[in-house]
């Protein structure tokens, strides 16, 4: 995301009102040149983040990225001394934002809701919320284990839901109207892979995919400006698939990188950063990115 451009063609048009030229900038040089987009995310400083899954993989990513551009985050997972352990990390960075770990189980509804009861106690409330926290079971649709399906439900849809509605309300309560919603939705969210594995995983996605745009719908008959986007990752190299194939190792240490360069958790986290520099009217809805060698 950080490529180098001139930024001459966006300083020259002098007769521009200042918010053209700022639009224009972000046109111009999105999604990534750093002085740009360093000044876009200038306006989320000091403000509070939530980042479920913050733990490992993706999540933390995002979480580092957003406490180095100087938000504060509330990180949240089971996990909760892998994310002490990166926010001492963002710390000794010298990063400007702060880091606060959070232990939750989002299966669990009242972690959820004591979560955003201490969120609103020690720090006001939620201004952006990213729901990135998921995972798969290989579990089949014609002879899987309900309980592998009842949590990947619970996750990757239920708490998405939650999390959601609970950061709404929060912004609403505080008139905040320029609150951001993102979604780590998934490839497997547009089509579904043929694998027996990630079937379900796959549905879990697919509702992701609806629930942004019913969020959409909701927010706007809701007269905010309040902003709803997906971002959907090919393959992308973290522990997911080791955690999908726990009981199998052999398929995890094989499976599904084959002979490409998988995406990085970073470049998640970079376009994470890009939907939330966009210009307050911007909305961007959907984020689809793929190792540049993936098939599906
Ligand atoms: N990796 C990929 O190829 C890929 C591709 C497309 C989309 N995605 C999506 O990206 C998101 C992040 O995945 P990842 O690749 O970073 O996976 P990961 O490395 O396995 O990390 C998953 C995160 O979710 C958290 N989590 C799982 N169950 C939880 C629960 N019950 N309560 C709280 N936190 C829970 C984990 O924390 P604890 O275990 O500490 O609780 C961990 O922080 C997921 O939504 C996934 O579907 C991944």
């Amino acid at each position: 995301m950080r490529r180098s451009r001139s930024l001459a063609p966006c300083c020259v048009h002098e007769h521009l009102s200042q918010s053209s030229v700022l639009t224009l900038l972000w046109l111009l040089t999105s999604p990534g040149v750093s002085v740009c987009h360093r000044a876009e995310m200038d306006r989320w400083r000091g403000r509070v983040a939530l980042v479920t899954g913050a733990s490992v993989g993706i999540g933390a990513a995002i979480a580092k990225e957003l406490v180095r551009h100087g938000m504060k985050v509330v990180g949240c997972a089971r996990d909760v001394g892998r994310i002490q352990k990166l926010a001492a990390e963002c710390q000794s960075a010298g990063y400007s934002g702060v880091l606060l770990p959070y232990k939750c189980d989002l299966t669990k509804e009242e972690d959820i809701l004591s979560m955003f009861s201490a969120i609103k106690s020690r720090h006001k409330g939620v201004d952006v919320c990213i729901n990135n926290a998921g995972l798969a079971h290989p579990e089949p649709l014609l002879s899987g284990r309900t309980s592998g399906w009842k949590e990947m439900f619970d996750v990757n849809v239920l708490a998405l839901c939650i999390c959601t509605r609970e950061a709404y309300q929060s912004m609403k309560e505080r008139n905040v109207d320029d609150g951001q919603i993102i979604h780590i939705n998934s490839m497997t969210g547009h089509r579904v892979v043929p694998s027996a594995d990630v079937h379900v995983y796959c549905a879990t996605k697919f509702a992701v995919t609806a629930l942004l745009e019913g969020l959409r719908l909701e927010l706007r008959e809701a007269n905010t400006h309040i902003r709803a986007s997906c971002i959907s990752p090919g393959v992308v190299e973290t522990e997911f698939t080791q955690r999908l194939y726990r009981d199998k190792p052999e398929i995890a240490s094989t499976f599904p990188f084959f002979d490409m360069k998988p995406l990085e958790a970073v470049d998640v986290a970079n376009a994470v950063t890009f939907v939330l520099s966009a210009p307050p009217h911007v909305q961007i809805g959907e984020v689809q990115m793929r190792p540049v060698r993936q098939v599906l």
